[in-house]
């Protein structure tokens, strides 16, 4: 298996035939994904010959690289950045969940369809529930970076948790708001927690994120800040206090800056590699209508 194949590759394999890999992520960049790890040694277990490699394919490949895996006969994919969002309309079919969060990571190809899911919402609600042992429905969630496309998905799956109360915070207020607005009908019930609001846009600011932490019991950092050395702090250790759960989706570094402010604060933390693991699991059951083999690609992961 080569460390990442191309578009090239998945045209050559038309003219050739076989090779054994017929499921994988389309990325760019996509070198530094951990999941053909994780989905090789599930279907090794499972004694399934076929094999989950690496694409790195760019924004402008996708459609033809999307063809390629349905002439090709590939049992399916997951999708990565860039494509998580400009996949969506290319599809012949979209479920419920991943069109109302505007984004698929997961394709099956059934027959001649590509069918798409999105278990990064899922994923998520699934890791949090086996790092801290709690549910998001019982939980007062802040989650920092809901412009993305992760916060995206993580906002929309607190929603239709009908978590007890979400704060979304994004650098750009307006990106924020406008997800508040259209989340806004999963909130609109008697829920009633006092004095804050159940659903609130926020600006990143110091002042607003210390009095609402203070009405939190979940921090989830969504954006991308914290994996390169040169990164700014995301929150200062002082806004963060020991009853809260700081869980983020980042997990290279694997102690990522926010998770040893955490630390610091005597909070709990985890970090992305749950959401990665259980995202992935989710995928697996999709193209195979079985139960994945958690223990295995848990293991594999670490
Ligand atoms: P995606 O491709 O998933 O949409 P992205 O565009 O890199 O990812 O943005 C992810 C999130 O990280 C966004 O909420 C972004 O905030 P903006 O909407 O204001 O762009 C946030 N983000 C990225 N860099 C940031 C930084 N230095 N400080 C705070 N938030 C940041």
């Amino acid at each position: 298996m080569k460390e990442f194949y191309t578009l090239a590759d998945l045209q050559s394999w038309g003219e050739k035939g076989k090779s054994p890999v017929r499921l994988g992520v389309f990325g760019d960049p996509v070198a530094h994904s951990l999941s053909p790890q994780m989905h090789n040694a599930a279907l090794e277990n499972l004694g399934v010959k076929e094999r989950y490699g690496r694409f790195q394919i760019g924004a402008d490949e996708l459609r033809t690289g999307l063809e390629l895996i349905r002439c090709l006969n590939f049992i399916g994919i997951n999708l990565t950045l860039p494509h998580k969002t400009t996949a969506l309309p290319l599809m012949d079919e979209v479920d419920d969940a991943a069109r109302k969060s505007g984004a698929i990571n997961t394709v099956l190809v059934e027959g001649e369809k590509l069918l798409g899911f999105n278990t990064d919402g899922p994923g998520f609600l699934h890791a949090i529930r086996s790092e801290f042992s709690v549910d998001l429905r019982d939980l007062r969630v802040l989650l920092l970076g809901a412009g993305g496309g992760a916060g995206r998905a993580i906002a929309m799956q607190c929603a239709r948790e009908n978590c007890e109360r979400l704060v979304l915070v994004n650098r750009t207020l307006e990106k924020a708001q406008d997800l508040a607005k259209e989340l806004a009908p999963y909130f609109s019930g008697s829920r009633v927690l006092g004095p804050v609001a159940r659903l609130q846009a926020i600006p990143w600011d110091e002042t607003s994120l210390r009095f609402q932490l203070a009405n939190t019991d979940l921090v989830v950092n969504a954006t991308s800040v914290g994996m390169k050395r040169s990164d700014p702090r995301l929150l200062a250790a002082s806004l963060l206090a020991p009853h809260l759960m700081v869980y983020d989706t980042i997990y290279t570094p694997m102690r990522t800056p926010l998770l040893a402010a955490a630390a610091d604060a005597g909070a709990l933390g985890a970090n992305g590699l749950s959401m990665l693991l259980h995202q992935g699991a989710l995928s697996f059951e999709i193209w195979f209508g079985r139960k994945a083999p958690l223990d295995v690609m848990r293991a594999a992961l670490l």
